[in-house]
């Protein structure tokens, strides 16, 4: 089976993290997020994978390069300008054969894609939707189906008022070459305001897949918090096991330092004198924390230092960033390599350095 993995954006709303490191890079417990991705694809018999990129591209190919690592192989499709969801998977139409299935690059979810493949080809679809259902779907696309699951209506982000179901797009199809083919070519394109409704208003077999699985993306600094509190706390067992029940095993942890809560540390961590780590909270390989420092929550990537008796909460710390003595921050997003100085107080929320409004 072939799939297509959508990672072409640029990921905005994680700015400044992603301003040098495309979101299929940015770690999640430790590891870049698309790796999770590949494994998860591997063990539903997915061989070849094609990657639609081309926001810092060459990241991506570096890291990943031919996939043999995974199991599966990679190829590469460039995007010069970013074609639109469906628009992308267009352009890669002469890799496919057959049925072939669609991802979201930036979602984490163990939605079982053996099922939904298996669903897709029983109910004879052109194209099925995995279907997850949310407690809010007003910022979702709203997905109706009648009882044997064919799609009747899409709305997006429907009003309140207009809620008929809490099943909504997940963000992964199995769609039939055919369905593909009504893409326009050459132009942008979405699978959710374009070909969807127009497969449904031809009347081909659209259907949906609804289940109730994990399902996360990393699109928010607050989702990808969200993200790791959940994987700590072993709530999607099939993909990652749960914060280890000895964290500071391949650190080093001063005998006077605290570890609470579901915390993973990455290896050669480093927690000195009366630092303290409260869970759920992840730091990456090498991180540093000088004595008193305080990590309440969040996610530090790898290589960051942390001055004695600062104060970090909820944040979101790129990789390499020195942070001073006495640095006090709640819930700010700290770009890669960003040294802040002694003392440093952060407004709540704060983005470091801080990004311009899109
Ligand atoms: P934001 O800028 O924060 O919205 O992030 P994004 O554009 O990376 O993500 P969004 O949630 O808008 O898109 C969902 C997925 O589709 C992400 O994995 C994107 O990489 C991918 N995607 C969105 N637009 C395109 C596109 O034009 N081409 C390709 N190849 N992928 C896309």
């Amino acid at each position: 089976m072939k799939a297509v993995i959508l990672a072409g954006g640029e990921g905005t709303r994680l700015r400044p993290l992603t301003l040098t490191v495309p979101k299929a890079l940015v770690p999640v417990v430790n590891q870049p997020f698309l790796e999770h991705v590949l494994t998860y694809l591997r063990r539903h018999g997915v061989d070849q994978a094609v990657l639609t990129v081309s926001y810092l591209a060459d990241r991506l190919k570096e890291h990943f390069g031919a996939g043999g690592n995974h199991g599966l192989s990679l190829v590469y499709s460039v995007e010069e300008q970013p074609r639109g969801t469906a628009g992308a998977v267009r352009a890669v139409a002469g890799l496919l054969d057959g049925a072939f299935l669609v991802l979201n690059g930036d979602l984490f979810t163990d939605i079982d894609l053996t099922g939904l493949v298996a669903f897709h080809r029983q109910k004879g679809a052109a194209a099925t939707i995995a279907l997850i259902r949310v407690d809010d779907p007003t910022t979702f696309g709203m997905v109706e189906t009648d009882g044997q699951g064919r799609v009747l209506r899409f709305v997006e982000k429907p009003r309140r008022e207009q809620v008929t179901t809490h099943y909504v797009n997940g963000g992964i199809y199995v769609l039939e070459p055919e369905a593909l083919a009504l893409v326009p070519e050459s132009m942008h394109y979405m699978f959710e305001s374009g070909l969807f409704p127009r497969l449904l208003a031809e009347g081909w077999p659209v259907y949906g897949y609804a289940t109730e699985p994990f399902w996360h993306d990393i699109g928010t600094p607050e989702r990808y918090l969200q993200l790791h509190a959940e994987l700590l706390g072993g709530r999607c067992p099939s993909i990652w096991p749960g914060a280890p029940s000895d964290p500071t095993r391949g650190c080093y942890a001063d005998p006077t330092a605290v570890v609470e809560g579901q915390v993973l540390l990455g290896l050669g961590a480093v927690l000195g004198p009366e630092s303290r780590v409260l869970g759920p909270a992840v730091l990456g390989a090498g991180c540093r924390l000088e004595r008193g420092a305080v990590v309440d929550g969040g996610v530090l990537w790898s290589g960051v230092s942390v001055g004695a008796g600062a104060h970090l909460e909820r944040c979101l710390v790129g990789s390499g960033c020195r942070l001073g003595p006495g640095v006090v921050a709640e819930a700010a997003v700290i770009g890669n390599n960003v040294a802040v100085p002694e003392g440093g107080r952060l407004a709540r929320g704060a983005k470091l350095p801080v990004v311009a409004q899109t």
